[in-house]
């Protein structure tokens, strides 16, 4: 029985190939956001209503850095993978200070979240 359960485990926990994204697995991480990010209203950083899909720097009343506002970015699923990678690598002089999230999956399901705040 302890034999099986551990490899239900290790079959769980190796290399997902073409999960679908899921939104309540996002929820959870999102999490790590929280900090800094609410919903509705702006707080250490601009709030993520709709934000898929938005221009980066676009949220009135929130003092961006100029680096992020000379970005050109707008925040398309592929675009915020990359800054949720590594913000600091993907606009260099962003005020945002995060370590990134290394897990595609958890990036996945966390845009996946993303999406349903309009
Ligand atoms: C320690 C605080 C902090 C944490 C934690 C944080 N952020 Fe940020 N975030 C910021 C700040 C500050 C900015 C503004 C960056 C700038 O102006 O350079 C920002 C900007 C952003 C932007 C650009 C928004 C826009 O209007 O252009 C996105 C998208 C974003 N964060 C997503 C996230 C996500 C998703 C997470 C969680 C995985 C996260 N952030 C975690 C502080 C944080």
């Amino acid at each position: 029985m302890r034999k099986w359960v551990l490899a239900v485990a290790m079959i769980a926990a190796g290399p997902t190939v073409a999960m679908s994204a899921d939104a309540d697995a996002g929820k959870t991480i999102f999490n790590k956001c929280k900090a800094c990010h609410q919903v509705g209203k702006n707080g250490v950083g601009p709030h993520l209503d709709g934000v898929v899909g938005r221009k980066a720097a676009s949220v009135e009343g929130y003092n961006y850095s100029e680096a992020l506002k000379k970005s050109d970015i707008t925040w398309d699923e592929a675009a915020l993978d990359k800054w949720i990678t590594d913000p600091k690598k993907d606009v260099p002089g962003t005020k945002m200070i995060f370590a990134g999230i290394k897990d595609p999956d958890d990036r996945a399901n966390l845009i996946e979240y993303l999406k349903t705040l309009k």
